[in-house]
């Protein structure tokens, strides 16, 4: 099964994914990921892209493309969630060509809806374990044991560069432009379901699970 969430920066998609991963193994490919582990690495490609991320806009097509297709090579009948990605109409039509190159296709798209003015707050509160990647709210999703990772009992988190407010503008720009006809591309192909991300984490997750039971009895 392929999966994929759209959402705009801090809707919750990386929170859920998670909690796919955990309940059914779903393989949890975030772009956003896949391009912040080449700029700490520092390769060619890492230090490239990283003034266009800390900026807040979208890395290059051809860039992302290359990540996607090392992906799709070597995960052949897996299921795949793929979380931030596709994020423009042009990378929904390269998508669907190079899924067909591997004899797949995009099962279901989840939209995670929520209005703008509570997305700051999100994303400057939000704060990651280092070592397993988990992600936390200092106000909303705090760790059980204040400084502790729940899922890997670490003690360093970090925030992220784009998390700043300045950025976090520019993301939501970006997000704006771009989202309409991609949500339109896939209304037209019958694989678009809404789901409201702005109520509570456990809830967001039973109402997604309903969903996709939902789906999967079509
Ligand atoms: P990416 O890493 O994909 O970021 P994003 O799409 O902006 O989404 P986020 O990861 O910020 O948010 P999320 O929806 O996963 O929210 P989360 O669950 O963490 O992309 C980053 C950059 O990479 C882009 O700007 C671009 O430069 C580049 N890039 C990535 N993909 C690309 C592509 N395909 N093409 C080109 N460039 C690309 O939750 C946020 C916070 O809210 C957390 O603190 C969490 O604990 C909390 N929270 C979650 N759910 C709830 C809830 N229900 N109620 C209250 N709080 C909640």
């Amino acid at each position: 099964m392929i999966m994929v969430f759209l959402g705009a920066p801090g809707s919750g998609k990386g929170t859920q994914a998670r909690y796919l991963y955990e309940k059914f193994g779903f393989e949890h490919i975030s772009t956003g990921n896949l391009l912040r582990k080449e700029i700490e690495l520092e390769t060619g490609l890492g230090l490239s892209i990283r003034k266009i991320m800390e900026g807040g806009r979208c890395v290059d097509d051809d860039i992302v493309f290359q990540l996607i297709e090392i992906i799709l090579s070597t995960r052949q009948g897996e299921h795949i969630l793929f979380d931030g990605f596709p994020r423009n109409i042009n990378q929904a039509k390269k998508f669907d060509a190079l899924l067909a190159k591997y004899n797949r296709v995009i099962d279901t798209v989840i939209d995670f809806q929520i209005i703008f003015s509570k997305l700051m707050e999100r994303l400057t509160g939000r704060y990651i374990c280092t070592r397993c990647m988990s992600v936390y709210h200092k106000l909303f999703n705090p760790t059980n044991v204040e400084g502790i990772c729940d899922k890997c009992g670490h003690d360093k988190f970090m925030v992220r560069e784009d998390d700043k407010p300045r950025v976090v503008k520019k993301r939501l720009e970006v997000y704006e432009e771009q989202h309409q006809s991609l949500r339109e591309y896939y209304l037209d192909r019958l694989k678009l379901y809404d789901l409201d991300a702005d109520l509570d984490v456990a809830i967001v997750h039973r109402n997604l699970l309903v969903l996709l039971q939902k789906h999967m009895n079509r």
